[in-house]
């Protein structure tokens, strides 16, 4: 999909061109999108934001201001932004081309099924210490979709989080109240000290410069050497060492072998418009998709936006299609059996459809696909350029600032996203485990996701790129965003800012956001027999709209998260 290396470097120079004139437009978080005419990125970091619409306005396309974004959310956003996690691209082109990448973490070649189970029987380090570490995807991923569709030189896209790095950063309230809350860990490891601690071992104050020279070190080493600057060499064989000296299982085979993925997308339609989502390993395409098959049949508009009777028939879809989900999902290459085309078919949506009291909320039987509740510190991002191609990313480390565990001299965090398997073969309950066969651990295996980066189109054209952190509310909110678009005619940011729930299947409960439902409302969704239970916010969706009338781009950013911003040109 490369395009001709003169048409390439023509777009640059224009573009160049274009970038001397034209100033960057921001929008901070809110009900009013950003509008502009070229081009923008809507991330949790304005700092980000800022870089990925730098490089658009230097001609670079979608997937460079997404690479870009990327290795700068890993400098600005340390709780979620990353090159020590995984996570999703997914692409549509304005050519109709579709992709997606898939740079999630792998399990460690010595991981095996039951090794988080302790002598007494319980569940022990799938969140916590170094055997808690996945295999880093995002440098493999990032340099594999600039490699199929990227556009400017990689170092240019990596150069300005070195910069950040180096430069420093401003310590905003989100930045000081996770170093705060995650004070305990910075004192525990020495290696995650030496980053989130002042030299005198005091904490970073709001206001303060921070600096991150190793991290800015590491990313040298990315810039040069592109994958292997991660995966082989000096970096490798530094995280190596260091997992061996403290206990973790990740070696340099590991590293060497890891590869992200291309792989087709999941596709499905909704009232005419196209969906494309992520693949297993991610379940969120899947999940997502039949819940849209599923609500196609009711006139959601005709009910009214988070009206009692909408609610109601949300919450059912939902109830169905995590059961699903938990039953039959798993990473693909383990799981070449998964039903994906039932799963996906409308009619098995339509049967699913019937089984819909609307005065009765039905029961989860505890058919032991059980649940927990994960945080809400994944990140998502959305990109749009000049020729209209999107982008849609959502990577992570699993919990908010990941295992905590800085690798040793790297700067840069590790993921705790073993705690994504199945721990616990065959035992399932209510209070929250699953031990369902397609998400047990193995050597090399993805854990199942949730993360959910989707692009709606018409027409075969890309129309919004959008998604949402939030663990398996993350499903969820990127639906509720999308319907309040298709369903009930908001615009981007209005749709983002919008109050939403979330079901799972099981616990057999609603969450609300607690400031955005009235007690009418309430009432009679409880009414129906479902449960409640209040939550401050779900999930910090970020997304970008072509308007089809106008050809404006319009963006919004979740008020949700705490640095967010749209910017574009
Ligand atoms: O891949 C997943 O579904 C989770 N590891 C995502 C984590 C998340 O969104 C929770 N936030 N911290």
């Amino acid at each position: 999909m490369k395009q001709h290396l003169v048409t390439r470097w023509l777009a640059m120079a224009m573009a160049l061109a274009l970038s001397l004139t034209s100033p960057a437009l921001y929008a901070d978080p809110g009900r009013t999108p950003l509008r502009a005419e070229n081009g923008m990125v809507s991330s949790t970091s304005r700092l980000a934001s800022d870089v990925g619409a730098d490089i658009l306005r230097k001609g670079g396309n979608a997937v460079d201001a997404a690479v870009a974004t990327a290795f700068a959310l890993a400098v600005t956003w340390p709780s979620a932004g990353n090159i020590g996690g995984g996570g999703f691209m997914v692409y549509h082109g304005e050519d109709g081309h579709t992709t997606t990448f898939d740079f999630r973490e792998k399990a460690p070649l010595a991981a095996t099924e039951r090794m988080y189970i302790n002598e007494d029987g319980e569940v022990e380090n799938n969140h916590r210490s170094l055997l808690s570490v996945g295999v880093p995807g995002t440098v493999a991923g990032m340099y594999k979709a600039h490699q199929e569709l990227g556009q400017l030189p990689w170092a240019l896209l990596v150069q300005p989080a070195i910069d950040l790095a180096r430069n420093g950063i401003p310590i905003t309230w989100a930045l000081y109240s996770g170093f705060q809350r995650n004070q305990s860990y910075w004192e525990e490891y020495p290696s995650s000290g030496e980053v989130f601690l002042k030299q005198d071992g005091s904490q970073y104050e709001l206001g303060d410069t921070w600096y991150q020279p190793d991290l800015a070190a590491t990313l040298e080493l990315i810039r040069d050497h592109g994958h292997d600057g991660f995966y082989r060499g000096e970096n490798a064989q530094r995280l190596a060492r260091f997992m061996e000296d403290n206990g973790g299982i990740i070696t340099e085979e590991d590293l060497a072998r890891y590869e992200a993925i291309e792989r087709e997308p999941i596709r499905s339609t909704y009232r005419g418009y196209e969906i494309i989502g992520m693949p297993p390993p991610s379940s969120g395409g899947v999940t997502m998709a039949q819940m849209f098959n599923i609500l196609e049949g009711f006139d959601l508009a005709e009910m009214g936006h988070n009206s009692a009777d909408y609610l109601h028939v949300l919450t059912e879809a939902m109830r169905r299609a995590y059961a699903n989900r938990a039953e039959h999902l798993g990473d693909a290459d383990f799981n070449p059996d998964m039903p994906l085309e039932r799963l996906l078919s409308k009619d098995y949506a339509a049967t699913l459809r019937a089984s819909i009291d609307m005065d009765q909320a039905s029961e989860s039987e505890p058919m032991d696909f059980a649940n927990r509740y994960e945080s809400e510190d994944t990140t998502h991002y959305s990109v749009v350029d000049s020729e209209g191609n999107m982008v849609s990313v959502t990577y992570t480390l699993e919990q908010s600032y990941g295992s905590r565990i800085v690798a040793g001299g790297g700067g840069y965090l590790l993921n705790n996203e073993m705690g994504d398997f199945n721990p616990f073969p065959g035992d399932t309950n209510e209070s929250g485990r699953i031990g369902t066969p397609p998400n047990l651990i193995a050597p090399e295996k993805r854990m199942l996701s949730s993360m959910s980066p989707t692009i709606v189109a018409l027409d075969g054209k890309p129309l919004m790129a959008i998604g949402s952190p939030g663990g398996r509310t993350i499903i969820n909110t990127t639906m509720q965003v999308i319907l309040n678009v298709i369903d009930h005619d908001m615009n981007v940011a209005e749709a983002i800012e919008s109050p939403r729930i979330h079901h799972q299947w099981l616990p057999d409960v609603t969450s609300f956001e607690n400031w955005g439902f009235s007690p009418d409302t309430i009432r009679l969704y409880e009414d129906k027999g479902h449960e409640l239970r209040r939550r401050g916010t779900q999930g910090s969706a970020m997304g970008v709209y072509h308007s089809p009338e106008t050809g404006l781009y319009l963006g919004g950013a979740d008020s949700r998260s705490g640095d967010s911003a749209v910017v574009g040109y």
